[in-house]
């Protein structure tokens, strides 16, 4: 035997079927560089191997190719593999083994049969890849590229073995990851077996009933779909079955079990139960498409989004934007943590609420919906959520990560929070650093950013925290984690920030007081369940206050919207602006302040932004530079640095793409001047502007084309659907011209 590294050692795959054979084809497409054998009983396997060019040499006898190679890889068939084994206990020596038997179980006890013990040498694999061809000619290179293999070493295992071993996997592309023996027999039995089992049980049923098969010919998408695994070659499957029969029959009770649920539902015509089922099992289907392609919640597939908006036209008409992020997060946190269930309303169907629905759904709460704006918690207590099986992906939300980080931290159990690449590069060091001060032991990546690594089981303790810097989402963390901290919990803010999650505290129950800038609560309460009506967001209303503000001829009314005094900065400054901005039919639901909000064109001027005014228009800064950029004079904006972490750094993005479209700006560190030429004219040019990826800045210049003088073209904006799905229509309904392409 040679001693090599991975990149050079020579691999002996015996058993050169489909799976075998793609290994070989993957190792020669990526040019490795050590010798490919093969060892086959069919050496008809091994001529069609040499002749495809995808092993260098191979032939029936096991001594013999073994003798010449550093790694073997077991791809027999997993019942086979007891006999190999035995031929192996006396030819292998010190040789790396492997094998890629899809159950670990059976193949780990036939090997420490055959050997005595387990080698230290000996790495169990699973590739996670799979064709319902077999036999070396159905061999595909890129069979594993992309696609995970678990690897099942014993604690003791040699680590320079399960390293060269791991690397010959990337070196095929795929994504190498290790889990215990019993872990794995139990998942893949959920995820493969059972799902085996049906298909070919299914088209038998089928097929039993109808000797010619003449059923098959009426059969669509649905049942190609769900049976094209009963194509799989019968007598791998037969053995996999065997040998994974516990695991295999305990997935089948399960499956049984819900199935009756199922049944009973059926038969007694609970369309509530069906509909809870079906809604349930639809998201987690898109919740695992989401995993799969690691993009945002609800897009399937990575998107590049361009808007087209023409210049010109008004606004007008009677619209209802959608219900309020902030408000919509906080529902689905503390109807879990509620005991009872909790029915909420005008709930937001955007990518961020519905990453938070998910988080929770994947912690155990059975939470219906959402069916047009409607979603009902069934609420597990502070203490019933249990541990998600992987890392809580919360997309592109600042806002979820940061709530969760406080309430996760009162666990009893380990996460992970991570999300997509915009959130993984903004600060949460202002969580972390205060959360650790209460006990909570937390891990960030470098400087602070995502993914944080919360331990669970801390006891944690009540502080008295000034935050250095306005913000909701520290204050939200805190008191979430101040809920299972001993003692009370005071977070004092520089300035008022949002109040929703003290508003919904209290409207559940738990009592949350205030002196002056101080919100404090004691920790080892309970929350009880009551409805929320979400209220629209005045965020998302902006866009169309500064497109009606800013348009000769417009009129409009935006229905429902949550006027709470801590987020209504933007109406105070477009007041201050001039613009012509009406509160009708004021009324509180569910403990929040809603109106609805009548504007009509009126000249705007430029003013100072009253600093008072920052943390609560914090997000409507995008949309209001644009009104600035329409007003007659200069708008100064200062106090705002804040603005630099959110979805994008908000004062560059928006610097940037009014330039390009002529309009004159100065930046400074916390703010920016916006110079604005009034008038009824086009104020500025079209152009071509990047988003950035930021949902806001990409409606902000939506809006801007109704006073330019050529189109405006955003790149970069699928994330709008973030906060505001169905914008493209609304914005059409009421007037401005907008296409959406989708590459
Ligand atoms: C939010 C608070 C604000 C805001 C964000 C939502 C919330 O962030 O920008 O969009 O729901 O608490 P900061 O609290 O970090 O300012």
């Amino acid at each position: 035997m040679r001693s090599t590294t991975t990149s050079s050692a020579a691999v002996l795959i015996v058993g050169l079927g489909m799976i075998g054979g793609s290994l070989a084809a993957a190792l020669k497409a990526s040019a490795y560089q050590g010798r490919v054998l093969a060892c086959d009983r069919d050496p008809e396997e091994i001529a069609k191997g040499l002749e495809m060019g995808v092993i260098d040499a191979g032939g029936p006898e096991l001594e013999t190719w073994v003798a010449q190679s550093d790694i073997v890889v077991l791809a027999v068939p997993v019942l086979a593999m007891a006999s190999v084994f035995e031929r192996l206990a006396g030819c292998l020596g010190e040789r790396i083994l492997t094998d890629v038997g899809s159950t670990k179980g059976v193949v780990c006890e036939a090997a420490a049969q055959a050997f005595g013990a387990l080698p230290t040498r000996f790495v169990p694999g699973h590739p996670i890849a799979g064709s319902e061809k077999s036999g070396v000619a159905a061999a595909n290179p890129a069979l594993y590229r992309r696609h995970k293999v678990i690897l099942t070493p014993q604690p003791e295992a040699d680590r320079d073995a399960v390293d060269q071993v791991r690397a010959l996997w990337q070196g095929c592309g795929a994504e190498v990851l290790e889990m215990s023996v019993a872990r794995h027999d139990q998942v893949l039995a959920r995820t493969s077996h059972l799902p085996h089992m049906l298909a070919f049980s299914l088209v038998d049923t089928l097929a039993r009933q109808d000797e010619r098969l003449e059923i098959f010919r009426y059969a669509a998408g649905g049942f190609r779909d769900f049976t094209r695994i009963a194509g799989s070659d019968p007598v791998m499957w037969r053995d996999i079955f065997c040998a994974n029969r516990e695991a295999l029959l305990g997935a089948l009770d399960e499956f049984e079990a819900g199935l009756s649920r199922l049944r009973r539902a059926v038969e007694q015509g609970d369309s509530d139960a069906m509909l809870g089922t079906f809604d349930r099992a639809s998201h987690a289907r898109h919740h695992f498409e989401t995993l799969l392609n690691q993009t945002s919640y609800q897009t399937m597939e990575a998107r590049q989004v361009q808007y087209e908006v023409s210049p010109g036209g008004a606004v007008n008409g009677r619209i209802r934007v959608p219900g309020d992020k902030s408000i919509s997060h906080r529902s689905i946190m503390l109807g879990a943590l509620a005991n009872g269930v909790t029915e909420v309303k005008g709930f937001l169907e955007g990518e961020d609420s519905l990453a938070t629905l998910q988080a929770f759904r994947d912690m155990g709460v059975a939470i219906e919906g959402p069916y047009q704006g409607r979603v009902t918690i069934h609420g597990v207590g502070l203490h019933g959520l249990t541990k998600p099986a992987g890392p809580i992906y919360v997309g592109n939300s600042g806002t979820a990560m940061r709530l969760f980080a406080g309430l996760l931290a009162g666990q009893e159990f380990d996460t992970e929070l991570t999300g997509d690449a915009s959130l993984t590069k903004r600060p949460m060091a202002r969580v972390a650093d205060p959360l650790r001060l209460m006990g909570a032991r937390i891990d960030t990546a470098e400087g602070g950013r995502p993914p944080l690594k919360i331990h669970g089981g801390q006891p944690l303790k009540g502080i008295d925290y000034d935050m250095p810097m306005a913000s909701a989402q520290v204050k939200s963390c805190l008191l979430l984690a101040g809920l299972y901290a001993k003692g009370e919990t005071r977070v004092r803010e520089p300035a008022p920030t949002r109040d929703h999650t003290e508003r919904m505290l209290n409207g559940f129950g738990y009592p949350v007081a205030r002196e002056g800038d101080l919100a404090k609560l004691q920790g080892g309460g309970a929350l009880t369940s009551a409805p929320i009506d979400v209220p629209s967001d005045i965020s998302s209303a902006t866009f169309f206050l500064v497109a009606a503000a800013i348009t000769p001829g417009s009129d409009l009314v935006l229905e429902h919207v949550g006027v709470n005094p801590t987020r209504i900065g933007v109406i105070n400054i477009l007041k201050q602006m001039g613009a012509d901005l009406r509160l009708e039919n004021p009324r509180e639901v569910g403990g929040e302040p809603v109106a609805d909000l009548h504007i009509r064109h009126a000249p705007l001027k430029g003013i100072d932004i009253p600093v008072d005014q920052v943390p609560l228009a914090i997000d409507e800064f995008p949309a209001l530079f644009v009104a600035a950029a329409n007003a007659e004079g200069t708008t100064r904006l200062r106090g705002a640095e804040e603005l630099r972490v959110k979805e994008s750094d908000r004062i560059k993005a928006m610097a940037d793409g009014l330039e390009i479209l002529g309009v004159e700006t100065t930046v400074y560190p916390d703010g920016i001047d916006v110079v604005g030429k009034g008038g009824d004219q086009p104020n500025y040019g079209g152009g071509q502007v990047d988003s950035l990826g930021d949902h806001r800045i990409a409606m902000a210049f939506t809006v801007a084309a109704l006073r330019a003088s050529a189109p405006i073209v955003i790149d970069d904006c699928a994330n709008v659907a973030t906060s505001f799905p169905g914008f493209v229509d609304l914005a059409n309904r009421v007037g401005l011209t907008l296409v959406q392409t989708t590459r």
